[in-house]
């Protein structure tokens, strides 16, 4: 599988002043700004830690203010705590914000961060990112006397942290050497700051797979626009032959004087209103400060690495960079596929032994396995997903399965018994028809999946059990992302259910195997925005817009249609093909711009019969179609390829195509591509 690059979602801020005095309202003001220049990223709760004194002893200790929901919300805590003394000044002091989006445990105070080594603070961690490996780690620390208090995986960071330190408790271990030999235990994607008790003024921070940049602010001019790497033992204390650089002494000061304050956060957009000069961190880097200065370790070096991380001087406008490269956060997010689809499959594929876990689920197996009937209820997006994956789903659990429009579902009270296992399919997992379709279901005695991409919303803690997809906050209305992760999720339910089934594992290795080449797959078709921004360009001033197509491409043609009504407002209509003589071939003519799914799959036949008769109305179909298909392609007024995988993946890879298409036609027309009129992201009312 790819290497895991996590998405937008969550932020870490960090603000050290060495030598540059600030009272600790400033200190705190500065932590609170740095998060809500990140809030853009997603996230449901909120948290800072900071320097104080013991009020009964007078000790150095840290403290924490953390709070579910926004960042206002934070704000108003901090301002309503009586214990602290906001006038206090500090000559150098170290904070730590985060912003979290929970992946692992719902929102609360406890479970956001900073997370704490002990009750005492002696080590705090801001983490983004997931740790794959946290339940054994957890279980080691447990035997060692360590006690959990979060249902967080980044828990673990910080008491592997305290552990390592009591271990190493005669010796003059620094804080940075205890960071590394806790990363080298650490697996998944993580961006991490820390700050202890025990070194006061100090910070640490590294990254792997999760991006950290450091600012940079200091009257004197920067000694240096490079800082040399610098190379420490590994976790057996031996250096890596391979290493030029041992010695500690080039270390990175501001010239002239000490003074100096430094930002760490996990994009510039929280920094540039500080300082224009930053230095990105890369995987395994770990950058620490102490006594002001600034240095860069390295465990490992790999070849061609360069010997020194950059300062750059950056010139961007801060909205720029909360969407980096691209113009909308939709733009963003579609071209996030890639990413997305791999978190969600993350620590759950294991595409050598071709097993499929889903943790959320695991203890209700045994119960699913023997329901009578599988009913699958969404509105929208959501519910295309489950019309994707219906066929797949029927062939791999051999039991009736319902796929439900959920206003519908309550319209008609469909009756709904104890042996049913419902499934209710929502990004936002607030959806009300959705909610209330599940408070209907659970009230009939059947069990209750979730499968949201929110952690502790409404769908989720109602649900007996579930699955969350992973895919990272989507901030765009129009659902993109989500969409091929819960196709995704639900593909994933389908081959756990099959595990068993000796006749079924050519088929299951079959998909497995296709799902480990979807993300390069997913990048291949991203690859023909130009093209379909082509085609947008003609097609942008039609009025109507009708995708057709059937069997396990009939979910693209209804999605691809959603994306072109809601955000372009064209009329456009997602025809079963099947259906076309029922009706719909009287609307094709030469003018009504058509676009039609022909892979090569087990209906592609009926396709081009299909195909054969729109062309005989005269319609001048735009293909979605397999990559190199020549022979259909003859038939093509235009077309988009995309490459084959397993015909029930196949949805995954032609709904991109639908997605930037809708996309750059709502850019020509001049629409808001995010906020388009009369929708919401989270539809909360009937
Ligand atoms: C379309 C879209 C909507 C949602 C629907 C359900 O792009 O986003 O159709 O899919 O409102 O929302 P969730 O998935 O949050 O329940």
């Amino acid at each position: 599988m790819e290497a895991v690059t996590p998405l937008i979602e969550g932020g870490i801020f960090a603000y050290l002043n060495y030598l540059v005095p600030a009272k600790r309202k400033e200190i705190l003001e500065i932590l609170v700004n740095g998060l809500k220049r990140m809030e853009y990223r997603g996230y449901d709760s909120a948290g800072v830690g900071f320097e104080g004194t013991n009020t009964k002893n007078g000790s150095h200790e840290l403290k924490t203010i953390k709070q579910k929901g926004k960042v206002a919300r934070l704000e108003e805590e901090i301002a309503q705590t009586t214990d602290l003394d906001f006038e206090k000044e500090f000559d150098t002091h170290i904070g730590i914000a985060h912003t979290r989006w929970a992946t692992h445990g719902e929102p609360s105070p406890t479970n956001s961060h900073p997370q704490r080594s002990d009750p005492s603070n002696e080590f705090l961690v801001c983490h983004n990112g997931i740790i794959t490996n946290y339940k054994d780690l957890k279980s080691f620390l447990i035997t060692k006397g360590m006690v959990f208090e979060s249902e967080t995986d980044t828990e673990v960071i910080v008491k592997l942290v305290k552990h390592i330190s009591d271990k190493h408790k005669d010796s003059a271990i620094s804080f940075r050497e205890l960071v590394e030999l806790t990363v080298q235990q650490l697996e998944g994607a993580f961006s991490l700051v820390f700050m202890s008790s025990k070194f006061p003024g100090e910070c640490v921070s590294t990254r792997r797979g999760s991006p950290l940049v450091i600012g940079v602010k200091s009257k004197a001019k920067l000694s240096t626009d490079h800082i040399p790497i610098l190379y420490s033992k590994d976790h057996r204390g031996l250096m890596n032959p391979a290493l030029h650089h041992t010695d500690s002494t080039t270390e990175f000061h501001p010239i002239g004087n000490k003074e100096v304050e430094y930002f760490f956060a996990s994009d510039a957009s929280a920094i540039i209103e500080h300082t224009n000069q930053v230095i990105f961190l890369e995987d395994d880097d770990v950058a620490a400060v102490q006594n002001g200065c600034l240095t860069i370790h390295r465990i490992k070096r790999t070849l061609d690495e360069s010997a020194t991380r950059e300062v750059t001087t950056i010139k961007m406008e801060i909205q720029q960079i909360m969407k980096g490269s691209y113009s909308s956060f939709m733009q963003k997010e579609i071209f996030e596929q890639p990413e997305s689809v791999v978190n969600t499959m993350r620590g759950r594929v294991n595409f050598e032994t071709n097993q499929v876990v889903l943790g959320g689920i695991k203890d209700f197996m045994t119960e699913i396995r023997r329901c009578r009937r599988l009913l699958f209820i969404a509105c929208g997006t959501s519910f295309h997903s489950a019309v994707a994956t219906r066929q797949l789903m029927e062939e791999l659990t051999e039991l009736p399965v319902m796929v439900e429009l959920a206003s519908d579902f309550l319209d008609r009270q469909t009756p709904v018994f104890r042996d049913d296992v419902c499934f209710f399919i929502s990004q936002s997992g607030e959806t009300a028809d959705t909610l209330m379709a599940l408070r209907y279901c659970k009230q009939r005695g059947a069990l209750i999946v979730g499968i949201t991409n929110t952690v502790g919303s409404s769908i989720c803690r109602e649900s007996h059990c579930g699955v969350h997809i992973n895919a990272g906050p989507e901030i765009g209305v129009a659902s993109t992302k989500a969409y091929t992760s819960q196709f995704i999720s639900l593909v994933m339910f389908a081959l756990v259910m099959c595990e068993d089934r000796i006749s079924m594992q050519d088929r299951r290795t079959e998909i497995i195997q296709g799902l480990k080449n979807l993300p390069s797959q997913i990048k291949a078709v991203l690859e023909t925005d130009e093209h379909v921004n082509t085609l947008a360009r003609e097609l942008y001033q039609q009025k109507s817009l009708l995708v057709m197509g059937r069997g396990y491409n009939y979910a693209t043609c209804l999605e691809g249609a959603l994306k072109i009504k809601e955000l372009t407002y064209m009329h456009s209509e997602g025809i079963l093909a099947g259906e076309l003589k029922h009706g719909p071939l009287a609307l094709v003519d030469k003018a009504m711009p058509v676009m039609m799914v022909v892979t090569r799959d087990k209906v592609y036949p009926k396709c081009m019969n299909a195909l054969q008769q729109v062309k005989a109305r005269h319609g001048r179909p735009v293909l979605l179609c397999t990559k190199g298909d020549t022979e259909t392609q003859k038939y093509a007024y235009n077309y988009v390829e995309v490459p084959q995988t397993v015909d029930c993946l196949q949805g995954v890879l032609t709904v991109i195509p639908m997605q930037l298409l809708s996309f750059h036609i709502a850019v020509l027309r001049g629409y808001d591509v995010d906020c388009p009129r009369n929708l919401a992201k989270s539809v909360t009312v009937e």
